[in-house]
């Protein structure tokens, strides 16, 4: 057993525990700020993405990582160099990026990188970064806000996603990140959707629409449950980790997980080159190119789109084909279409959003995956809008919560679905006779009409399983309109990260 007789001698002058590791490494300085680290990472544990500076070596950075992202980037020819959890933070610069592994230690200086690993010196090897489009690196593109332009980026950011992967004539899905595990996509008999937030939104949609159209059992789940629960992981499971980041912390424990319960992990990540591409089997990229407001918007109607193509890619692996495949096929094709159309409808929005906020408390109501878009809704306007928002489906709402409804509730009802429309009027007739205002989202309905409620937007009808992507845009824009007009910081809400490295 090993003694540090040292911490109760110290005074802590904050109470984050990242004091600890100062107050570690200034005990153990010696005149070598590279020693003094490397000696104190033997004593730490749990995770960390550091970097040291000392007041006597002003030309040195020492930093370190373990289970947390730390990516160092080089201008050899301007004799700079950066330090940043994540490569957009360096913007445009022509840098050499090199991304520390777990374990790895590193001296910093302006002139490069020396790297340790497994207490040796390693080679540090650059990264690859040509897959990012360097006018997408943090730009607002002429718009006050990131998350306004990331709204405004999605029939381009969808069709990205789409590129070379569909080909609509041929009604062909081809995802060649998962080409060499073709054998094992065979065999594939059950899948588990994982996620936090909105990535966990999309991983709900998937679950719904493979045991829809491949009648394979599937489930979505929160990836800080799966972590400590004892899930039943069968073989021939297949888990796919949904994250925008790939680094968020929940996320990659749950792959760790899946993996250790023998799964195979698919990744699906926006971000390249991320924590949990490194740990997954294959990595599908979602390609909505950078986002940088902290609210997901364009990242999570890519991840919809892109377990869509994953889907149809397993069905034809597994040799299914059906009418149903061709149909979604057929509503992926005409999917930007139909989402100018929703972002057309900006104005009218806006205007909504600004009247809404004299309501108190908001509802989201929908039904099958309508329910999951209100889901979705609901998290960017509490986000961005600090409101008091539910999002049920709207069967539930009998069951307790319509207790809540009174005169200063807004309920925004996403009727979407042709099948569940008439269950979907009554739910919203009921409120509305308990004193709630209603917004109607739905297709042309010439029996709905606009007198009957307090806001109606009218969306075209697609495909099921991609509509949701048009509804959740409608709450994007509105959750933007609302904070907005309420003043409120958008592109930075209190209390939230664009990444959750820590548990
Ligand atoms: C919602 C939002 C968060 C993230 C969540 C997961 O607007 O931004 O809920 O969706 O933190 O992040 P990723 O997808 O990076 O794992």
């Amino acid at each position: 057993m090993r003694h540090l007789d040292i911490i109760l001698l110290q005074q802590f002058y904050s109470e984050t525990d990242t004091e600890v590791i100062a107050q570690l490494v200034a005990h153990l300085y010696q005149g070598d700020i590279l020693l003094a680290v490397q000696e104190a990472l033997t004593w730490l544990q749990g995770t960390w993405g550091f970097a040291v500076v000392h007041q006597l070596h002003p030309d040195q950075i020492v930093v370190a990582s373990k289970d947390s992202p730390v990516t160092v980037g080089i201008d050899l020819l301007g004799g700079q160099a950066f330090i940043a959890s994540d490569r957009k933070a360096f913007g445009q610069q022509a840098l050499t990026v090199v991304r520390l592994q777990n374990n790895d230690c590193a001296l910093v200086k302006a002139t490069g990188i020396t790297l340790w690993r497994e207490g040796k010196l390693h080679t540090p090897q650059a990264v690859d970064w040509q897959g990012i489009p360097t006018d997408d690196l943090g730009h607002k593109a002429g718009y006050a806000h990131f998350m306004w332009k990331e709204i405004m980026d999605q029939p381009q950011s969808i069709m990205q996603g789409l590129e070379g992967r569909f080909e609509a004539c041929a009604r062909h899905v081809l995802l060649s990140e998962l080409e060499t595990l073709k054998e094992q996509l065979l065999g594939v008999k059950r899948l588990v959707f994982l996620g936090c937030g909105s990535s966990y939104h999309a991983g709900q949609i998937g679950a719904a629409l493979c045991e829809e159209m491949l009648q394979l059992p599937a489930q979505a789940e929160v990836a800080s449950e799966f972590r400590y629960r004892t899930p039943l992981i069968e073989g021939e499971t297949l888990a796919i980790c949904i994250s925008q980041s790939g680094e968020t912390r929940d996320v990659i424990a749950a792959c760790q997980e899946a993996q250790r319960l023998g799964a195979l992990v698919v990744a699906l990540c926006n971000v390249n080159h991320s924590t949990l591409e490194h740990l997954a089997c294959a990595t599908v990229s979602v390609r909505a190119g950078a986002e940088v407001s902290v609210c997901a918007t364009k990242s999570f109607t890519s991840q919809v789109v892109t377990i869509v193509l994953l889907l149809l890619h397993l069905a034809t692996v597994k040799g299914i084909r059906s009418a149903r495949m061709d149909q979604l096929m057929q509503g992926l094709q005409g999917l930007t279409l139909a989402v100018e159309t929703v972002l057309a409808q900006a104005p009218a929005v806006a205007a909504c959003a600004g009247e809404a906020r004299r309501f108190s408390r908001f509802f989201f109501l929908g039904r099958c995956y309508m329910a999951m878009a209100c889901a979705e809704a609901a998290l960017k306007l509490r986000e961005v809008g600090y409101a008091d928002v539910y999002a049920l489906p709207s069967g539930e709402m009998k069951h307790g919560a319509i207790a809540l409804v009174d005169s200063s509730t807004l309920v925004i009802g996403f009727c979407g679905h042709a099948h569940v429309r008439k269950q979907m009027y009554s739910n919203l007739m009921e409120v509305q006779a308990r004193g709630a205002s209603v917004v109607l989202c739905s297709p042309e309905d010439e029996e709905m009409r606009s007198e009957l409620w307090w806001g109606r937007f009218v969306f075209p009808a697609n495909d099921d399983v991609l509509d949701p992507i048009m509804y959740v845009i409608f709450g994007q824009m509105f959750a933007y309109h609302y904070a907005l007009q309420s003043g409120f910081l958008i592109d930075c809400p209190r209390n939230l990260a664009k990444s959750v490295t820590v548990e």
